[in-house]
């Protein structure tokens, strides 16, 4: 206080009183974490304990009313904000402003190759998710990308562990910068979705540590995810919801996460072993407490009644409740309760404008011949085609748990239509009929996509009028219904449903200017790749679907992404069908099935690769609207002691007359090694944007684990000695230059 304001308090007869600061350590943000933990969990009682590590609602779990310690929300994930639902059930709560921004599906974000949009996407995810008062994002997924038929893969990252793990890290800083945290899931090994609840994964070390976990391990230790969901299926015969081994000795203990493992909904299966193996928030066991004919269902779950009474009767002391209820506490303090949350926006144009930067960065030209694209419009009165549901389907709704209530979704039918409006008449015409429904959970589309024609008179009703047109794009692929790119089933096989390759074959022979679009989170077979001179990777772009895709075809943006996964020519090529392994052996005795992971560390590339099998496009693969020319790759040593780093550097010029961006991708390979290993890994990629005619060294620094594997023996990674070939290029089968080193 001023001296004048003491000597008038004097004067009119009080003495200032300073006030106390009664707020407990707990409350007070700016007190370290694990300060404020230790003082909430001494006020807890054992049943306030119980409370907050299991569900009390579909998507919520209790705080501490009494201590003031707020409940904690979570939400789907990944590439938007779920809308609500009713407190028991997966039904829509019926409210009118939870409609959101669909960001591109993960797999397209992997497509871009570029961390920057990685950490674009997790900062507008997450204010997304602050805005709507959610707690915990349930995403990002990096389960690895081992075979094309994969329902979910659409919402994870690729093949290559080392891209998941490079990509996810942003993701991850860039939602909890806005005090949400994310749930990196479905930790570990949930690589197919048929039989998800009984399969038993089965899978030496050396592959489970070289390519299941990497991406999971950086999202923990470098990204610093706050949470991590369970996986549904088993892994040595323990659900991975509660599993000793990949919870407590690989997580907790190897990598010392000390975050909280959320179960996935209905992954939880025994009290015993959730109090055990790692499990701390218990979600969705059952669903709809009041149907089942309980009070309150919730009060029963595994880490609930259960457990109390155990608790209770003496069979369990309270040392791993305090730890679980340690990391929900750490959780509830690192979001609602921490000082960096921030209030978050939703459906801003800050946040449209992030989705069609990451499609627009995303989509992949496949193949260019002619160069086709960009489309040429320089005169008036041409006219362009459109064929195929996917142009106007909307794609935003469907795929399980991902599905959103969005604000706007363009279709790209629209985004044409807009982008080319007064310079082209754009017409549609249907091709073929995919799935005519549009909705999930409640939400609908509130498309009428119904079609009495028959296939036939389709076709001809296209050919006809491809065959007047200057150019012809073709909007096809997969969707989001089951046995497509849809959680909770596989695909039948790999190639294109709803006779689509007739449509684009009859296509092909009438108009020399055919682009197919592939809208896909997943790799399809094309057998009329030779007949279609330009083919596009659109992936599921979410709100900004279609302008991102006119960017692309109209040579507004100049394409530059590159495939997170290959495509192969058939699944005869995929390590795990070619050896017999998916979906795994049913056990005579019970449900479960075993899924022996046979192909071991050949996944995606590595198999093509080591069979020299030649793939349809193969991963890294993605055209450009320019040319990129490599100089000679150079290292800045002949031998490497192994102890700090090595760099190789290339020359990169964009010799073409756009600018454009290329992603210069490095693989290492170590041709002599006493165990088998890949003909090249990747282990650096960076995304430069270059003028026509610029020119820039590329760096890569690497260091010893970039050379080495999974020795399961030891335990330990392990580098040998001997000389490594270090190869740069555009795309795994495209290297432009070669470097050796010797390591010591
Ligand atoms: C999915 C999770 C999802 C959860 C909540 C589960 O079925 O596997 O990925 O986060 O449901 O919707």
């Amino acid at each position: 206080m001023k001296p004048t304001i003491l000597a008038l308090a004097a004067f009119i007869g009080f003495a200032p009183v300073a006030i106390a600061d009664n707020t407990p350590v707990y409350l007070d943000k700016n007190k370290p974490l694990e300060e404020r933990v230790e003082d909430a969990l001494s006020r807890m009682t054992t049943a306030e304990k119980i409370d907050i590590i299991h569900a009390q609602s579909k998507f919520s779990s209790r705080g501490v009313p009494r201590l003031g310690i707020p409940d904690v929300w979570t939400t789907d994930g990944p590439h938007g904000i779920r809308p609500e639902v009713k407190w028991d059930e997966w039904d829509q709560a019926g409210w009118t402003n939870d409609s959101c921004v669909a960001f591109p599906a993960l797999t397209a974000l992997a497509a871009t190759w570029n961390p920057e949009m990685s950490a674009l996407y997790g900062k507008s995810i997450g204010e997304e998710a602050a805005y709507r008062n959610k707690d915990i994002l349930l995403g990002p997924g990096v389960n690895i990308y081992r075979t094309p038929v994969n329902g979910r893969n659409f919402e994870y990252m690729g093949e290559d562990p080392y891209l998941a793990g490079r990509m996810v890290v942003p993701y991850i800083k860039g939602v909890q910068a806005n005090g949400v945290a994310v749930c990196l899931k479905h930790f570990a090994l949930n690589n197919n979705e048929v039989n998800r609840h009984t399969t038993n994964a089965v899978i030496d070390d050396r592959t489970l540590y070289e390519i299941y976990l990497p991406a999971f391990k950086a999202g923990v230790q470098e990204g610093g995810a706050w949470t991590i969901m369970g996986a549904y299926n088993l892994y040595k015969d323990q659900h991975l919801c509660h599993n000793q081994y990949m919870l407590n000795d690989i997580l907790k203990g190897e990598w010392g996460f000390d975050g909280a493992v959320v179960s996935d909904w209905g992954g939880c299966h025994d009290t015993d072993q959730a109090i055990h193996n790692g499990l701390d928030l218990e979600f969705g066991s059952w669903t709809d407490g009041l149907k089942a004919g309980r009070k309150n269902a919730y009060d029963a779950y595994y880490l609930a009644g259960p457990y109390l009474d155990q608790i209770k009767n003496g069979k369990v002391g309270t040392k791993e409740l305090d730890d679980k209820a340690r990391r929900v506490l750490r959780t509830i303090f690192r979001t609602s309760l921490s000082k960096d949350r921030v209030r978050g926006s939703m459906c801003s144009e800050a946040h449209y404008d992030a989705a069609r930067r990451i499609g627009d960065e995303g989509i992949v030209l496949l193949k260019n011949d002619g160069k086709v694209l960009p489309m040429n419009f320089d005169k008036p009165g041409k006219k362009m085609l459109v064929v195929g549901e996917n142009a106007v389907k909307m794609m935003t709704v469907g795929g399980g748990s991902s599905s959103l209530k969005v604000q706007r979704e363009i279709s790209p039918l629209d985004g044409l239509k807009a982008a080319l409006n007064g310079v082209a008449d754009v017409e549609w015409v249907r091709g073929y009929v995919g799935d005519v429904t549009g909705e999930y959970n409640g939400v609908t589309t509130g498309q009428d996509l119904s079609e009495s024609r028959s296939k036939d008179e389709l076709i001809a009703e296209a050919v006809a009028k491809a065959k007047d047109a200057d150019y012809v794009v073709f909007v096809g692929g997969l969707n989001k219904s089951a046995h497509q790119d849809c959680e909770d089933s596989d695909r039948a096989g790999l190639e294109l449903p709803y006779a689509q390759d007739e449509v684009i074959a009859a296509l092909a022979k009438a108009n020399r200017n055919l682009i197919v679009v592939n809208i896909s989170g997943n790799a399809v077979a094309m057998p009329w790749v030779k007949e279609v001179p330009a083919i596009v990777q659109g992936w599921f772009l979410g709100s900004e679907a279609g302008n991102s895709l006119a960017d692309v075809l109209t040579g507004k943006v100049n394409p530059s992404g590159k495939l997170p996964m290959t495509f192969p020519t058939s699944l005869d090529n995929v390590g795990a069908h070619a050896l017999n392994a998916y979906p795994g052996v049913k056990r005579a005795d019970s449900d479960i099935v075993d899924l022996e992971y046979k192909e071991g560390i050949l996944v995606g590339y590595r198999w093509h690769e080591a069979k020299k099998a030649k793939p349809l496009f193969a991963f890294g693969h993605g055209l450009s609207y320019t040319d990129f020319t490599y100089g000679k790759a150079s290292a800045d040593k002949k031998e490497y002691s192994g102890s700090d780093i090595i760099t190789v550097t290339v020359p990169v010029t964009n010799s073409g007359d756009r600018a454009g961006a290329e992603i210069v991708q490095l693989y290492i390979g170590d041709p002599k090694s006493s165990v088998m290993r890949p003909v090249k890994e990747l282990k650096g990629f960076q995304k430069v944007f270059l003028q026509p005619g610029e020119t820039v060294d590329v760096n890569f620094m690497i260091d010893k684990s970039a050379l080495s594997f999974f020795d399961a023996d030891a335990h330990a990674w392990k580098a040998e000695p001997g000389e490594f070939v270090v190869s740069v290029g555009p795309a795994s089968d495209n290297i432009k230059s070669t470097v050796k080193f010797k390591l010591k």
